[in-house]
């Protein structure tokens, strides 16, 4: 059963869905593993504090792009709180396999990414509400 997640890996790491970039959004972060050099760059679309629309682009392992990919489907039409609260656990239910202990750090690329950008978008709407 393992395999068939794999495969659901696989394709979206091969036909990456909602990649490329957004004019005019709100949230966006770049983030790197350091360790490899993979980078993914998170972009969200935000309406009344709900996530209208996400996209991604970047460069690296299977993990890590996939996990980006599935992200962005996973992120719409959750509210800025629920996205930041997500945690590993959420992460490997969204991906469904267990990449063990190295490569978990693979997929969390995405979701520190995307938490990123929400968190400075949230930061800048309160300056400038002041
Ligand atoms: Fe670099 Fe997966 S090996 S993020």
């Amino acid at each position: 059963i393992e395999d068939l997640y794999w495969e659901e890996i696989m394709d979206h790491y091969q036909n990456p869905r909602n990649f490329g970039k957004m004019e005019d959004v709100d949230a966006s972060y770049h983030d790197y593993n350091p360790v490899c050099g993979d980078e993914v760059e998170m972009q969200a679309k935000m309406e009344n504090g709900t996530v209208k629309e996400a996209m991604f682009t970047g460069k690296g392992c299977a993990i890590s792009q996939a996990a980006a990919s599935m992200l962005t489907e996973e992120v719409r039409g959750k509210s800025s709180r629920a996205v930041v609260a997500m945690t590993k656990d959420d992460m490997l239910k969204i991906v469904r396999i267990n990449p063990g202990p190295v490569r978990i750090k693979c997929a969390m690329l995405a979701l520190r990414a995307v938490q990123k950008g929400i968190v400075q978008h949230e930061a800048n709407k309160t300056l400038e509400a002041k």
